[in-house]
């Protein structure tokens, strides 16, 4: 149903901890903690075609030709609030990456989401770029976060969300088939309030204890 830039991550650890972080009893720490680590989880996948070089190692028994990143520039960038609770995870993983962060409001006329704040790096055109958000509803804010991203010039984008409704990743790909979308889980539907079902709550206030 969806196309090979979507993808879904099929693992049993992202879909336990999913499960706990579904749970309207988790208190706010755990919540915290397992939004970082199933975001370490999908950065795994997310960076699966960072490119390789090789260097020479003296390991205690030879001289070997081996493996190492070829230091692909890279940029982690959350949607404010939530998508706060997703950089250590990924930061966990490409200690090294820069970033950039994002903010929107949507428009109470219009519906539609206004950009009010993004300091990115200075350098941000020539990095690969993961825009992070725990939740894609109607895809509205992630829409306007990657044509944000585009104007200031960045051509490899991806998205990483922990869970998505249909609705979101169709919009997306309608609008930006270019980005790949690395997804925790797909839910069922949004609800006339805009909320993914079953989906996990207001991300957010979970993230934060806001509520
Ligand atoms: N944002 C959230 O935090 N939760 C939803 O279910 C939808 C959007």
């Amino acid at each position: 149903m969806f196309s090979e830039k979507v993808h879904v991550m099929n693992h049993p650890l992202v879909a336990h901890k999913l499960t706990i972080l579904r749970d309207k009893n988790t208190s706010v720490k755990d919540f915290r903690e397992l939004v970082s680590e199933i975001g370490m989880l999908i950065t795994y996948e997310a960076t699966r075609d960072l490119p390789l070089t090789t260097k020479v190692v003296e390991t205690p028994l030879c001289k070997a030709e081996l493996p190492t990143l070829a230091g692909k520039k890279f940029a982690v960038v959350p949607i404010l609030r939530a998508g706060l609770g997703l950089v250590d995870g990924v930061l966990r993983m490409v200690p090294s990456a820069r970033v950039g962060h994002i903010g929107m409001f949507r428009d109470e006329e219009t519906l539609e989401p206004h950009v009010y704040f993004c300091k990115m790096p200075k350098d941000v055109a020539d990095r690969d770029i993961i825009i992070v958000d725990p939740m894609l509803a109607t895809g509205g804010s992630a829409d306007a976060a990657i044509t944000e991203m585009k104007k200031r010039g960045c051509h490899n984008i991806k998205l990483m969300v922990l869970v998505a409704a249909p609705e979101g990743i169709e919009h997306l790909q309608k609008v930006h088939p270019d980005v790949d979308i690395y997804v925790g889980a797909v839910d069922d539907h949004l609800n006339e309030h805009g909320y993914i079902v079953p989906g996990l709550g207001d991300a957010g206030d979970r993230i934060f204890g806001t509520k």
